[in-house]
């Protein structure tokens, strides 16, 4: 199990530094069977990588660019983030997609992230629209497929993240969730030797007290946490929620 929070852009320096000390607290006794990972703002990795060293929280970023190096204004590469400690990278989440990210481009990101030994949470998922004209879990096995183009299973996270319920308190119910991880694990299982070992996150509007219904799901690997891992005592009971469903 794993349960990773995406920041995405909020807290200043001392809040963001402030929030891991206190994340590492609370989940200083975890079981070794749930991963923590935390995903700061890019520019608060290296403050946040001192406050965590030594605990059981590892470190994620929310984004890459595949090249090496060179002239893209304002990018990261992963030989930066591998320099910070970072272990996990956040690859394709819906609100770049949007920005005009495509699915070739997040396979590259993939590739790259790979290649420096960081594992990709690569986050899929539906549109409202799409949810609603029947067809969502083609339009994510599509979207699934064309994102792993030349990808190999390494470390490989998968994120199922319907848009509708990113961030609008309207999560999908455990039933629609399990059916999505349930047709992802079989097409990973198609696609790669080990693919239904690969690990399958839910996210959107996970919170407290729905987090439990959610990890009783078969297909439910853990979650990745937007506005709740803002919240130290929020992310630690989704943590917690997530043990109790190992017993
Ligand atoms: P949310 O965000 O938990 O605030 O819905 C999840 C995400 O975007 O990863």
């Amino acid at each position: 199990m794993l349960v990773a929070g995406n920041w995405k852009m909020n807290l200043g320096h001392a809040d963001a530094v402030g929030l891991a000390a206190e994340i590492v607290r609370a989940t200083a006794d975890l079981s070794d069977e749930v991963g923590v990972a935390i995903c700061p703002p890019a520019v608060w990795l290296d403050a946040v990588a001192e406050r965590v060293r030594g605990s059981e929280v590892r470190l994620g970023a929310q984004n890459l660019h595949p090249a090496d190096g060179g002239a893209f204004t304002g990018e990261v590469s992963a030989g930066m983030l591998t320099d910070l400690d970072v272990e996990y990278v956040i690859v394709g989440h819906s609100e770049r997609r949007q920005m005009g990210e495509t699915s070739a481009f997040v396979a590259e990101k993939v590739r790259a992230a790979q290649a420096a030994g960081l594992a990709p949470i690569l986050c899929v998922g539906e549109t409202l629209d799409e949810r609603e004209s029947g067809d969502a879990e083609a339009i994510v096995l599509a979207q699934l497929a064309a994102s792993l183009d030349g990808v190999d299973s390494a470390d490989l996270v998968v994120a199922y993240e319907p848009v509708w319920a990113i961030g609008t308190g309207r999560t999908a119910t455990p039933e629609q969730a399990q059916a999505m991880h349930a047709a992802i694990r079989r097409a990973l299982g198609e696609r790669f030797e080990d693919g239904e070992d690969v690990e399958i996150l839910y996210g959107g509007s996970v919170k407290p007290d729905n987090a439990a219904e959610l990890f009783d799901q078969d297909d439910l690997d853990g979650a990745l946490v937007g506005g709740a891992s803002l919240d130290a005592e929020s992310f630690a009971a989704i943590v917690a929620a997530a043990e109790a469903s190992m017993c």
